[in-house]
């Protein structure tokens, strides 16, 4: 087996230079033949194989010798029924021609001629009776170890040639992302159902084992959680009338109030989440949404607005309370976002300091108006 996979390796070689230099002085330019990136055409190793069994069979005895002309006859339908076949497959494969005797006499549609054929009938002549005797005596110096380490090495080589030539002919990495998209989608369905029982249990289960099996940079599935996550958490304060008044001022730069309470839950969620903060989530995002409820643009000129800065966070707070009727840690959050202006009101609770931060980072990103940019919803 080792003597064979050897004298594939060797023929295929002998086969590229033959047909490079042949194509090279046709074409007039260089012509890397064959269907690998490697030095070899595997046609001639696969034919060469098959002689050299024929020639073991001959030399122990199960096979009558065979006359020249026996040879030449064998290389000629050999060459006939190997080629065309294996042209047809090449073709329906990878959608390309790898040699094309159209425009040589007596052809069947290019794949396979009378005259190449002739010619694969000498060089069955050359191969039997000098090539394939000089390689089994050249290889019967070799140590049967060597010969399989040999053997080992050269088909490892063609198996990382193969795989990175049919990968390249085969639009492979289509295909594989094709695979995964398709996973997306039906992990998705899933959590759709999933979502329609509202069993946050299987839904933490699903988000964490898709975080776990999926790579973060296209985790869409992760990405899709986390969106309706908080769309489920805001949804509540999105549709009341109180909270839509907010869209009527400008907060920062063209981001409305509204907008911008948005931004903040958005990046104090994120915030929590990413760095495994523990927080409420409910309170964090209801907080959030409510800071800035004070209803009124505070860029309208009123002389009242010049504390804006200290006044804003306990006009929201009763706002929030009147309407939303918030626990105590909410209205203590919506108090103390405006710290250190507000030098007293400190953020106590982990809610608070997350909104605390979130809400500057909003109000620069927004005032540069960078939004998209730098991870805002708006
Ligand atoms: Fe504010
Ligand atoms: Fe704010």
């Amino acid at each position: 087996m080792n003597k064979y996979i050897i004298a594939f390796f060797i023929f295929s070689f002998f086969g590229w230079i033959w047909e490079s230099i042949y194509c090279t002085i046709r074409e007039h330019k260089w012509a890397n033949r064959g269907f690998l990136y490697g030095p070899i055409c595997p046609i001639y190793g696969f034919a060469s194989v098959l002689g050299f069994i024929i020639y073991d069979l001959i030399k122990a005895g199960y096979l009558p010798s065979i006359k020249w002309w026996m040879i030449f006859m064998l290389g000629f339908i050999v060459s006939m029924l190997l080629e065309y076949p294996t042209s047809w497959a090449l073709e329906k494969l990878f959608k390309a021609r790898w040699w094309d005797y159209s425009d040589i006499w007596l052809n069947i549609k290019g794949r396979t001629s009378v005259p190449t054929s002739l010619a694969f009938g000498f060089a069955a002549i050359l191969a039997m009776e000098v090539l394939i005797p000089l390689v089994d005596r050249g290889l019967s110096f070799l140590p049967e170890s060597l010969l399989f380490i040999l053997s080992l090495i050269l088909v490892s080589i063609i198996s990382i040639d193969t795989t990175l030539t049919i990968s390249s002919l085969t639009d492979f990495q289509k295909y594989v992302a094709s695979i995964e998209e398709a996973f997306q989608n039906h992990m998705t369905d899933i959590v759709n159902r999933v979502y329609g029982n509202r069993n946050s249990f299987y839904l933490k289960a699903i988000q964490r084992i898709a975080v776990f099996k999926l790579p973060g940079r296209k985790n869409r599935i992760a990405k899709q959680l986390r969106e309706k996550q908080f769309v489920e958490l805001i949804k509540d304060y999105y549709e009341s009338d109180v909270v839509k008044q907010m869209d009527n001022y400008i907060q920062h730069g063209t981001t409305t109030t509204l907008e911008h309470c948005e931004n903040v839950a958005w990046i104090s969620y994120l915030i929590n989440e990413k760095l495994h903060l523990n927080a409420d989530e409910k309170k964090l995002v209801e907080a959030a949404m409510l800071h800035d409820l004070y209803l009124y643009d505070w860029h309208d000129g009123d002389p009242s607005r010049k504390t804006h800065g200290f006044d804003h966070p306990e006009i929201a707070c009763i706002n929030a309370v009147k309407n939303f009727d918030v626990p105590e840690k909410v209205q203590e959050a919506i108090r103390s976002h405006m710290w250190p202006l507000t030098i007293t009101k400190i953020p106590k609770s982990k809610e608070a300091l997350i909104i605390c931060f979130a809400d500057k980072y909003c109000a620069l990103i927004e005032t540069i108006r960078l939004n998209k940019r730098f991870g805002l919803r708006h």
